[in-house]
C-alpha cells in the first residue's frame, strides 16, 4: 500500500463532506482490503489506462494510481468533488503526485463519458462507484463497454440492488463474466467479450 493510501486509511481524510458526519469516510470509500484487491486485479490485467467514476475521498483512487504507476493514465469523473467533498479527494491525488497522470473530469458520469466517448477515448479498465440510482449505472455501463476496450475489464462496486440489476442486464444479454476473485470482495469484475456486437432485440432476455 502506498504511504499516501496509507495515511488516508490510518487517520482519514483532513476534512470531512458536510462539515463533518462521524463515520463519513468508512460509509462511503472502498475498504482498504478490496481497493488493494482492486490493486492487484489492474497489475494482473497490466491496466495501463483507468476509467473511474466516483473520487469521493480518494480512496480507490489512490488504489488504481498505485496499479498505474508513472506512465498510467486514469480518468476520475466526478461532478460533486467539490460541492460535497470540498475537493478533499483531489488534494489526496496531488499529494500522492498523481494528478500528473489523472485528469480530474467535473462532470456527471452520464454527460462525461458520451464526451470521451465521441474524442476517442479508450482504456483498459473502468472502476464504477458513482451513483448507485439503477438507471445512471445501466447509462454508465452503455459507454464503458465502448470505452474500454474489447476483453478489457469492469469493475463495479455493486453491493447494493440497483447497481446488481444494472449489471444483470450486461451479462445476461451481452456475454458478460465475471472474473472470479481469488479472495471475497464486495464488487464484481467483469471480462468484456473479445468483440464489440450488437444482438438482435429479438434475442433480449428478461432479466
Ligand atoms: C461511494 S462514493 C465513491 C467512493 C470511492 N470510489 C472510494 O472508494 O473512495 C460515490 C461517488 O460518486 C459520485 N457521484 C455521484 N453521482 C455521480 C454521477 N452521476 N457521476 C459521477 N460521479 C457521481 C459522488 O460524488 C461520490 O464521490
Amino acid at each position: 500500500m502506498s504511504a499516501a493510501r496509507r495515511r488516508l486509511t490510518t487517520d482519514g481524510p483532513p476534512r470531512l463532506r458536510g462539515g463533518g458526519q462521524a463515520g463519513d469516510f468508512r460509509a462511503v470509500s472502498l475498504p482498504a482490503h478490496d481497493c488493494d484487491l482492486l490493486r492487484d486485479l489492474l497489475l494482473a490485467e497490466r491496466a495501463r489506462t483507468v476509467v473511474e467514476i466516483g473520487l469521493a475521498y480518494g480512496a480507490s483512487a489512490l488504489a488504481i494510481g498505485e496499479a498505474l504507476g508513472p506512465s498510467g493514465r486514469h480518468w476520475a469523473i466526478d461532478p460533486f468533488q467539490k460541492s460535497a467533498y470540498d475537493d478533499v479527494g483531489w488534494e489526496a491525488m496531488t499529494a500522492a503526485g498523481l494528478e500528473k497522470t489523472t485528469t480530474l473530469v467535473r462532470e456527471d458520469s452520464s454527460v462525461a463519458l458520451p464526451r470521451l466517448l465521441h474524442d476517442g477515448l479508450r482504456v483498459d479498465a473502468a472502476f464504477v462507484d458513482g451513483s448507485h440510482r439503477f438507471h445512471e449505472v445501466f447509462v454508465d455501463l452503455y459507454y464503458l463497454r465502448k470505452i474500454v476496450r474489447p476483453g478489457g475489464v469492469i469493475v463495479l462496486d455493486d453491493d447494493v440492488p440497483p447497481v446488481q440489476a444494472a449489471l444483470r442486464y450486461y451479462v445476461t444479454n451481452l456475454g458478460w463474466t465475471e472474473i472470479p476473485s481469488a479472495s471475497p470482495w464486495r464488487c464484481t469484475a467483469i471480462r468484456l467479450p473479445d468483440m464489440l456486437t450488437e444482438p438482435s432485440y429479438e434475442d433480449f432476455t428478461p432479466f
